[in-house]
């Protein structure tokens, strides 16, 4: 594999202290330029989170790019928000819409990039007609709802299914991998094709998290 492979790590705030938010944020901004939110209502996923008050809150402060990751039913009803308080990227679940092409649509009206995000019950392929709409295509490696879990063992083979598919239609999307990412496996999910890699724990439940993002960086030895 070639070393000129340029991928970037999005530390996932869901495992950030909520108590010093801002100064967790602050930790990881001169280290990664993605910011990954994990927004979850309690019934797409057994867990709620926190929405669109916090985003608006923390967006002033801090210009990371952040990549919102809607765990929600009806994600058509609040893409607007979402946008509104200051989302760049906005990925959906499949699983969650009848009609993935309108809701990148919308999310492109509203001036955002668009990403699907892929459950790991559902088959690959089910992606394959929106590469070329996309900025985002997001496999999860594991379970969503939870952080700390483990990489799923099928996860490289489904990252390489969709690598192949967005080289061969010549999309230009990011390939995004999220759960289980730390330093024993990020080499694995970057091998495999992913450029955009998600870390909650393996970033944020470390004494510095600056440099655990680096040391993801660093593990990976192309
Ligand atoms: C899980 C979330 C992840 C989570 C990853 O549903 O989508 O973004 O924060 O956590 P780790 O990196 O600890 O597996
Ligand atoms: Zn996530």
């Amino acid at each position: 594999m070639s070393s000129d492979v340029k991928f970037e790590i999005a530390p996932s705030i869901l495992s950030a202290d909520f108590c010093c938010l801002l100064d967790e944020i602050k930790q990881v901004e001169g280290h990664a330029k993605y910011l990954h939110i994990d927004v979850m209502d309690g019934h797409y996923v057994p867990n709620i989170s926190f929405g669109i008050p916090v985003i608006n809150k923390i967006r002033p402060h801090t210009d990371m790019i952040f990549d919102v990751h809607l765990m929600i039913t009806n994600p058509e009803e609040f893409v607007e928000k979402f946008a509104k308080v200051g989302a760049d990227a906005i990925t959906f679940h499949i699983e969650c819409t009848d009609d993935p092409k309108a809701l990148i649509d919308k999310i492109h009206s509203l001036g955002k990039k668009a990403g699907i995000a892929i459950h790991p019950d559902t088959p690959v392929e089910k992606v394959f007609p929106y590469l070329k709409d996309l900025e985002i295509v997001l496999l999860m490696s594991v379970i969503p709802g939870l952080g700390g879990q483990k990489f799923m063992e099928d996860a490289p083979s489904r990252l390489k299914a969709i690598r192949e598919e967005l080289d061969r239609v010549g999309s230009k999307a990011l390939l995004s991998v999220d759960g289980g990412i730390h330093t024993q496996t990020i080499e694995t999910a970057v091998k495999s094709g992913a450029r955009l890699l998600v870390a909650g724990s393996a970033v944020f439940d470390t004494p510095d998290h600056g440099k655990a993002v680096e040391d993801l960086i660093c593990a990976v030895k192309l």
